[in-house]
């Protein structure tokens, strides 16, 4: 199994546990390598030159695709097989962190109790929560970002960590902070001389992402959004136990609580995929009042739009279809660029490649 380092919060696997695990991030290995590629295959072999014999033209969108690829024996062996992997994943850690749940609740209580933090934490049981959220558990995971089933919960945070330590193959790193790196470098690489002061982001979930810029830009005073307070209760009890001060608070990202022009720097991972459109619009139109004169919008996602072949679009858009990622598909679709622009930010740097998406906007 691959490492993910422990921390006070992270739920440890028993013996017979790991062993679950570990069958299930090879599942994964398989499905996103093998199998993934072997769908690609029979497309490219077999259902284009069919329909291009049958059609006189080649298919002209990700909807014919889909049409060929969900008639096909393989893409569906291989979207079952994909189904099952992500359903017995959430299922075996559950499990797994059900029989440890009184002591993580614990363990952050106490942080929570501590005289002195590095961090805070502010949560807002009146938040009125996104019917988005409490009506798709993304991608199938039972409760979504925001489910409270017993006092001070932090289930869905240490489902999430474990989980998608899993889900990622490990492939992000032993704290889950690869994307956040990978964003950092990128940042620095393209604006040198941008020292921001003070740092959101937006749909922070348990921090993978965040601790890295945490790291990254140390002079910086760094806060996370969310709207799950178990992921919170869990994000702010794991940062302190590695060390780091983050500030986190439940807010909606549509309608945040902080000044206008608070931040230097806000940014988002993995965040505008599960969101629908009109909620991004809002987003996008908050960010832009909470940013500084000057300030930077930065997004990293797996929205692929600009990925060429039609074949790969339409195989990204799996998880829209069987995965309960259902906005992925409209959003996937939206010029991120244009939507800045209609709330005041300049567009300034946009990547598309094989990983998804790199924005950044100016203010
Ligand atoms: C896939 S997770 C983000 C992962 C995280 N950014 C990272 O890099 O590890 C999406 C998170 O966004 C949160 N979220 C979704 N809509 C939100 C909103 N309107 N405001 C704040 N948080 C939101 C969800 O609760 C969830 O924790």
């Amino acid at each position: 199994m691959k490492f993910q380092v422990p921390h006070a919060m992270l739920p440890l696997p028993t013996h017979d546990e790991d062993a679950r695990q570990s069958f299930l991030l090879t599942m994964r290995e398989q499905v996103m390598g093998p199998l993934w590629q072997g769908s690609r295959a029979t497309y490219e072999k077999k259902l284009r030159g069919n329909f291009e014999r049958a059609q006189g033209r080649a298919p002209k969108d990700r909807r014919e695709v889909q049409a060929l690829l969900d008639a096909d024996p393989y893409y569906q062996t291989f979207s079952a097989i994909h189904r099952t992997t992500q359903e017995m994943l959430w299922d075996e850690v559950g499990d797994s962190i059900q029989r440890q749940l009184p002591k993580l609740i614990d363990t952050a209580k106490t942080t929570v109790a501590k005289k002195k933090t590095l961090g805070s934490l502010q949560l807002n049981a009146k938040l009125p929560m996104p019917r988005y959220i409490e009506e798709v558990d993304i991608h199938v995971m039972p409760g979504n970002f925001q489910t409270e089933l017993t006092k001070d919960d932090v289930y869905a945070g240490a489902l999430y960590d474990r989980g998608v330590f899993i889900y990622g193959m490990g492939r992000r790193g032993p704290y889950g902070q690869g994307m956040g790196e990978d964003s950092v470098r990128f940042l620095k690489q393209t604006y040198p001389d941008f020292r921001p002061r003070k740092i959101l982001e937006v749909g922070c979930s348990v921090g993978h992402s965040l601790l890295a810029y945490a790291d990254g830009f140390p002079q910086a005073e760094v806060h996370g959004i969310d709207v799950g307070a178990p992921m919170l209760r869990y994000a702010h009890a794991r940062a302190e136990s590695l060390g780091k001060t983050v500030h986190y608070s439940q807010q909606d990202a549509c309608a945040m609580d902080f000044a206008d022009g608070s931040f230097d720097l806000v940014m988002s991972h993995l965040l505008l995929h599960e969101m629908p459109v009109k909620q991004i619009r809002r987003m996008y139109a908050e960010i832009a009042r909470v940013l500084r004169k000057g300030g930077a919008m930065f997004e990293g996602d797996t929205v692929n739009m600009r990925s060429p072949e039609l074949i790969d679009r339409t195989l990204g858009d799996w998880y829209g279809h069987y995965n309960n990622e259902p906005f992925q598909l409209k959003a996937g679709e939206m010029d991120f660029p244009a939507e800045a622009r209609a709330v005041g930010l300049t567009p300034d740097m946009t990547v598309y490649d094989a990983r998804g998406t790199h924005i950044a906007f100016k203010r």
